[in-house]
């Protein structure tokens, strides 16, 4: 979609949009093609969302690439994965870092090759200084994987003299987990009809609107993020409260 037919931005804007990009598979199955066919129309179709996005003005986007599961694939369909993930970076990088896009890699990227690693080190570090959106990749992520290696990390500080164990609150965990540096997820999109979490951000998602859809990811475009932005806009948001506290303007306890 060119950039300057966006529909206009709903009326509330997610301040953080979190997304299981699923279905690649099955679109692929459904045209007679090979899986990594729908992979690789898949990986097109983030670059129009990202646009979006920044059009938009929404601050975060994390895509989930890859799960700590994805492992457990054939062989030939990870590698594909991987030679996909690179060349994306390859290609993207410049591109998004002119958009004044910061990249950042959430995932445990030492299970990686030394390729890849390099390859997601130099995009993060050539968009650094970037103050735009937020595009946060989340590959061989785990939310298990998060909320064990948030705990690792406080767990040392503790061996250390640093903290004590009554310093591990919610607070501090969150403060250790990968998207610290973000805001909360408001807005948590899974396409392809499954309505499960599949391990993606369990610590971060405690308070974020859920939205499924039908529609496979190759198939998800910028007016299906949209639509789902503003069904998100129409939603009240209670966090605990009551529904009339919240018309009465009260805060977010
Ligand atoms: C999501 O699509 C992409 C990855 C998990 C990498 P799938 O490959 O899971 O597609 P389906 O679910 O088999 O259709
Ligand atoms: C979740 O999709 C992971 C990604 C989209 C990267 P899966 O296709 O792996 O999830 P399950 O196996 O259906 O739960
Ligand atoms: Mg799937």
């Amino acid at each position: 979609m060119a950039e300057d037919s966006y529909p206009p931005a709903p009326e509330r804007l997610p301040r953080h949009i979190a997304i299981i990009m699923d279905g690649n598979g099955r679109w692929a199955k459904k045209r007679f093609l090979p899986r990594p066919a729908g992979h690789k129309v898949g990986a097109e179709v983030v670059r129009g969302l990202v646009k979006a996005c920044s059009h938009w003005g929404v601050e975060a986007l994390t895509l989930f690439a890859f799960s700590s599961e994805n492992w457990k694939r054939p062989k030939d369909e990870v590698g594909l994965l991987m030679d996909l993930f690179i060349n994306m970076l390859r290609r993207e990088t410049r591109e998004l870092d002119s958009n004044n896009v910061r990249m950042r890699f959430i995932g445990a990227r030492e299970a990686f090759s030394d390729k890849l690693q390099a390859r997601i080190a130099e995009s993060e570090r050539q968009t650094a200084g970037n103050t735009g959106l937020n595009l946060v990749i989340a590959a061989n992520y785990g939310g298990r994987w998060d909320i064990a290696d948030a705990a690792k990390r406080l767990a040392k500080r503790v061996a250390d003299g640093e903290i004590t164990p009554d310093d591990v609150t919610p607070e501090a965990l969150d403060a250790a987990i990968s998207t610290s540096a973000l805001p909360e997820p408001d807005l948590f999109i899974r396409t392809g009809g499954e309505r499960r979490i599949s391990n993606f951000l369990l610590w971060q998602l405690a308070y974020t609107e859920l939205y499924f859809t039908d529609t496979l990811w190759p198939d998800f475009g910028v007016r299906d993020l949209h639509a789902a932005m503003v069904d998100f806009s129409s939603r009240q948001r209670r966090f605990g409260l009551t529904g009339e506290q919240i018309e009465k303007g009260a805060e977010r306890a």
